[in-house]
């Protein structure tokens, strides 16, 4: 796809995945357009775990649903994980402001990449914002202080509908000046 504004576009939150298994290495084209997303002082404060282990992903799909939401999780084919790892940067910068201060806003940039990505692959993805940070910790190997970037689920779509954004209105949210 050559036209962003159309890949925006078609990027949305799927919540159900068809049987279809993903491929490593579409999976692995995700990763790595997470990895070129910009930083600040390009200190990339990510890493990155992907689970394609069908009952890994299985065992992660529960740890998706501590309240009960998200029943859909179950049919995932792949997760990819972003972790928030140290950010070092520059010396004048790091003067001022604590060495995190950016580090939400760019894992939001490689989290978007990712998911851009995923749908110019034709996969689904959907962001989860309510997990069992530490059952996923146990499960993975991750040291258990390390905070999450994103939990993204993939798989092909069940419904390839595109549906209409529901955005504020462009007039409302903008002003050229
Ligand atoms: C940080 C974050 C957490 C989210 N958590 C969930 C979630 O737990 N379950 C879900 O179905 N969608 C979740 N979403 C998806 C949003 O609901 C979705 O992005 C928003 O409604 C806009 O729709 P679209 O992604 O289809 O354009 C999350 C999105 C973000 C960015």
């Amino acid at each position: 796809m050559s036209d962003f504004l159309e890949l925006c576009k078609q990027r949305q939150s799927c919540r159900g995945f068809s049987e279809q298994p993903v491929e490593h290495d579409t999976l692995a084209r995700c990763v790595e357009a997470g990895r070129l997303a910009h930083s600040a002082c390009n200190a990339q404060p990510w890493s990155f775990v992907v689970v394609e282990n069908p009952e890994v992903v299985a065992q992660i799909a529960q740890c998706g649903q501590p309240l009960h939401q998200n029943a859909w999780l179950g049919s995932t084919k792949a997760f990819i994980i972003i972790l928030e790892e140290h950010a070092v940067l520059s010396p004048v910068i790091s003067c001022f402001l604590d060495s995190q201060y950016f580090a939400k806003g760019d894992l939001g940039a490689a989290t978007a990449y990712v998911c851009l990505e995923a749908a110019a692959q034709g996969l689904g993805s959907c962001i989860i914002g309510v997990y069992d940070r530490k059952k996923i910790c146990e499960l993975l190997n991750i040291p258990v202080e390390k905070q999450f970037g994103a939990l993204i689920a993939l798989g092909h779509p069940l419904n390839t509908t595109i549906r209409s954004k529901k955005r504020k209105a462009f007039e409302d949210i903008v002003r050229f000046v």
